[in-house]
């Protein structure tokens, strides 16, 4: 079957010849690979993607389930091919880790800032609760976002 849904602010259509996650088609059929996968449980949210306004596991949905729907991935989250002000804050204060967590992380800030522009320490870890690191921490991460969040008081 053909799945047509928007992606990133424009149509997108793929064949789904299987039972597949989202996170496989939109790496495997759609070639759109920010989202990374890693545990496949729902457990780290590497994987982490906006659909319809909700932030959620492209792991564990299905893609035939995203017709009609609006997707954005860590892709769709630049504004006008600059770094958006979460990208940007963590650019600017060390806080990008590795490549597996950190797309994640970014669509999870993303989405927090865009309804809360100015969240508390607890609303910024409430909102990452969901994005695992294996190996560092989330010291930086933490500061950034407290920094973007005074600097938008
Ligand atoms: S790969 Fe989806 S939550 Fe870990
Ligand atoms: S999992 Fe990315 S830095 Fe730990």
């Amino acid at each position: 079957m053909m799945v047509s849904f928007t992606l990133n602010g424009s149509p997108a259509t793929g064949r789904v010849e299987r039972p597949v996650s989202l996170l496989d088609f939109l790496r495997d059929e759609l070639e759109v690979t920010g989202s990374k996968s890693a545990c496949e449980q729902g457990e780290c949210g590497s994987c982490s993607v906006i659909l319809d306004g909700v932030v959620v596991c492209s792991c564990l949905v299905m893609a035939a389930d995203v017709e009609g729907s609006s997707v954005t991935t860590v892709e769709g989250l630049e504004s006008e091919e600059t770094l958006n002000a979460v990208q940007r804050a963590m650019h600017e204060t060390g806080a990008v880790q590795c490549g597996f967590c950190t797309p994640g992380i970014v669509v999870a800030a993303t989405d927090l800032f865009s309804h809360n522009p100015s969240p508390t320490t607890v609303e910024i870890k409430e909102a990452l609760a969901g994005n695992i690191c294996r190996c560092t921490g989330y010291g930086a991460i933490i500061r950034a976002f407290e920094t973007l969040a005074e600097e938008s008081a």
